[in-house]
């Protein structure tokens, strides 16, 4: 080996060490954003679920309908910061389309925010009719979203080992 060869050798050394890590540190990192976004978002699978069961199963839980609202209003304002970090690759369902069309996606979680207070309001009158159509508008408004923007179940992580 010649001096040149030899330094050259050294230099990968030390840029494979100070590289390597960093590259585990930043997939680290996104994986704790993307498990973060993903509770926020079990949430209100957790909150409309909630409510679907006082509904169907008739539950003597009318009063809970609007606070289960508010709880998703109350998430909407987190969706923006949630997935301000652009990352569509790990354990995630999000597609890259959030990142190119933002300020659609973050309108698609205002419109979710509006249908969620809205129901809070009609959940006070406690007309049942009026209540189911608002929770079908407040879930129309979560599928407004994962259409464009959400892997279908098919092509979901939940289903890659
Ligand atoms: C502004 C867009 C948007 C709105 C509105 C929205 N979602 Fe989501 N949701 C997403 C995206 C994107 C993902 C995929 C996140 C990921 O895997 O990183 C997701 C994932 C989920 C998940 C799966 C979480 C997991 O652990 O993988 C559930 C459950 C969910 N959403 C429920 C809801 C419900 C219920 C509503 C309406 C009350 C709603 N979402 C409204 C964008 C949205």
């Amino acid at each position: 080996m010649t001096r040149v060869q030899r330094n050259l050798c050294r230099c990968l050394v030390v840029l494979v060490c100070l590289v390597f890590p960093l590259a585990v540190a930043q997939a680290q990192d996104n994986d704790a954003f993307i498990q973060y976004r993903q509770k926020v978002m079990t949430s209100n699978g957790a909150n409309l679920g909630a409510i679907g069961d006082i509904l169907k199963n008739k539950l003597p839980y009318e009063q809970h309908i609007g606070v289960h609202a508010q709880e998703i209003q109350r998430m909407s304002t987190l969706i923006p910061s949630a997935f301000k970090k652009e990352t569509a690759a790990g354990k995630t369902d999000a597609k890259p389309e959030i990142w190119k069309e933002w300020d659609k996606f973050t309108a698609a979680a205002d419109a979710m925010g509006r249908e969620a207070a809205e129901l809070a309001t009609v959940a006070q009158g406690g007309n049942m009719e009026a209540i189911s159509a608002q929770v079908k508008k407040l879930s129309d408004a979560c599928g407004n979203c994962h259409k464009p923007y959400r892997k279908p179940k098919e092509e979901s992580y939940k289903n890659k080992s």
